[in-house]
């Protein structure tokens, strides 16, 4: 039984702690893009982990993790986590596998990151600095620097130098900042290689075994369907396909294989970064939402902003993933409160729409079209039947499923691992 576990809406859904949920009964543990935007916590009895590159499987013993060949990684960033975990207790050795084929982020990926949207003010995009999107560009336009290539001195001397002439040329001529040295990012990268080379394999071979022996393996997402490079609310996107189309192209694993696809939704809704957003509550009530929920980014610490649960966003999710089942995260945070709004259609200029908008134009004129539906008092946090559930809860719950067509999975009512509960045999077939 393989499941992809992806972020249904713009990211920090609770992606991290669904899996470690689900890891205990799976095998292997897989990422497939992104890279260290990405910051998923997992809460153990009180103890708070961040994972970045690494699966949110590591946390478990004797599961094998793998990094796949669609995220780009930045080495000093992965060799940094490994070493936080190392800190805390965690073993990172035979357990973890790095796709040879992964692209590497360096340096002037990250200036470049930084300088794209400083010169830009109208089209900034908020992103977290970390060398993403120009990482991306570099492996599509077929110039960038692969895990592999960390271990081969006379191909990362040649690809770099190929790559320095042309950043060195924009850093100086168009940024007019200072180039980079290429006999000083050849030494420090070939060391990264060195100090990696036990982790950078062929993860192909592996993941099909692992198939064919019919073996649980979690799919785990980064990012979110609303973020996704071809699904998302571009150009406010991230530079990979986060959707469940990109389990099968990072992982390298064939679309047969997939059995389950999990969308991993907050009660609500959060986004950081810029782009529009038409569920968002900019007064004083998202700002309650936001400290009920404790809203800030794992990665950047940037405030979310925070706004009601969008069921346009949720049905859209479901077509182009295909999901098969919700995780619904973060019910415990609208506990008190009396009315509880969702979106289900925009307005846009005075036509109602149900189906999600490209023109990004649109997307910002859209105005929510809301249902109100009773909320509940009761505190959930120590919950572990959904026949516990306050009946406004249920009914709160029921016209998620009925707006987006997809049944309820799995519910968290809190960030611990033992705050979550399963709804249906998530294991069976
Ligand atoms: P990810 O990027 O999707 O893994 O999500 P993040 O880790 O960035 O953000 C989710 C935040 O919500 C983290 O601080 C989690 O500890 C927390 N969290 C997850 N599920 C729940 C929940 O059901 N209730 C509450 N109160 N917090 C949760
Ligand atoms: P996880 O996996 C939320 C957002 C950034 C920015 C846009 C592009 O923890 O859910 P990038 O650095 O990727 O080029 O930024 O995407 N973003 C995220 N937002 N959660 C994430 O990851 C994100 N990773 C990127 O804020 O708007
Ligand atoms: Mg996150």
């Amino acid at each position: 039984m393989n499941i992809v576990v992806l972020g249904a809406q713009w990211g920090d859904e609770g992606k991290g702690k669904i899996i470690d949920f689900l890891a205990e009964g799976a095998a292997v543990v897989v990422r497939y893009q992104g890279g260290n935007n990405a910051g998923h916590t997992v809460v153990i009895d009180g103890k708070k982990f961040a994972l970045r590159m690494v699966p949110s499987g590591i946390l478990h013993k004797g599961k094998k993790c793998v990094i796949g060949n669609g995220l780009v990684i930045d080495p000093k960033a992965l060799l940094e986590e490994l070493k936080y975990l190392k800190k805390n207790g965690i073993y990172t050795g035979s357990n973890l596998l790095v796709s040879e084929n992964t692209n590497v982020i360096l340096p002037y990926h990250k200036l470049l990151d930084t300088l794209n949207e400083s010169k830009s003010k109208k089209g900034k995009i908020g992103t977290t600095s970390r060398g993403i999107g120009p990482a991306y560009m570099d492996k599509m336009g077929r110039t960038g620097i692969r895990m592999v290539d960390l271990l081969n001195a006379r191909v990362l001397k040649e690809k770099l130098e190929r790559n320095l002439q042309f950043k060195n040329y924009v850093l100086k001529n168009y940024y007019r900042v200072k180039p980079f040295n290429k006999n000083v990012l050849f030494k420090e990268y070939l060391g990264y290689g060195k100090k990696l080379k036990r982790y950078i394999v062929n993860t192909f071979p592996f993941l099909y075994e692992q198939v064919l022996l019919d073996k649980n393996i979690l799919f785990e997402g980064a990012q979110g369907t609303m973020l996704d490079i071809d699904f998302g609310t571009y150009p406010f996107v991230t530079s990979s396909n986060s959707t469940s189309g990109g389990a099968c192209t990072g992982s390298g694993v064939g679309p047969n294989a997939i059995n389950k696809i999990i969308g991993v939704t907050k009660a609500y809704t959060t986004r950081v970064g810029e782009g529009p957003f038409p569920s968002e509550l900019s007064d004083d009530f998202g700002a309650m939402l936001r400290k009920k929920g404790n809203e800030y980014g794992v990665n950047t610490g940037r405030p979310r902003r925070c706004g009601w649960f969008d069921a346009v966003v949720g049905r859209y999710s479901a077509m182009v993933n295909g999901l098969t089942g919700l995780a619904v995260t973060k019910l415990d945070v609208l506990s008190g409160i009396k009315e509880l709004k969702i979106c289900v259609a925009y307005n846009i200029n005075g036509k109602i729409v149900k189906d999600f908008p490209a023109d990004m134009d649109n997307l910002a004129a859209a105005k929510p079209v809301y249902k109100t539906v009773k909320g509940w008092d009761e505190d959930l946090t120590r919950i572990n039947k959904y026949s516990e559930l306050p009946g406004n809860t249920k009914k709160y719950l029921k016209e998620i499923e009925k707006l987006t067509g997809v049944n309820i999975s799995i519910l968290s009512i809190g960030p611990e691992r033992s705050q979550t509960f399963i709804l249906d045999k998530i294991w069976k077939r």
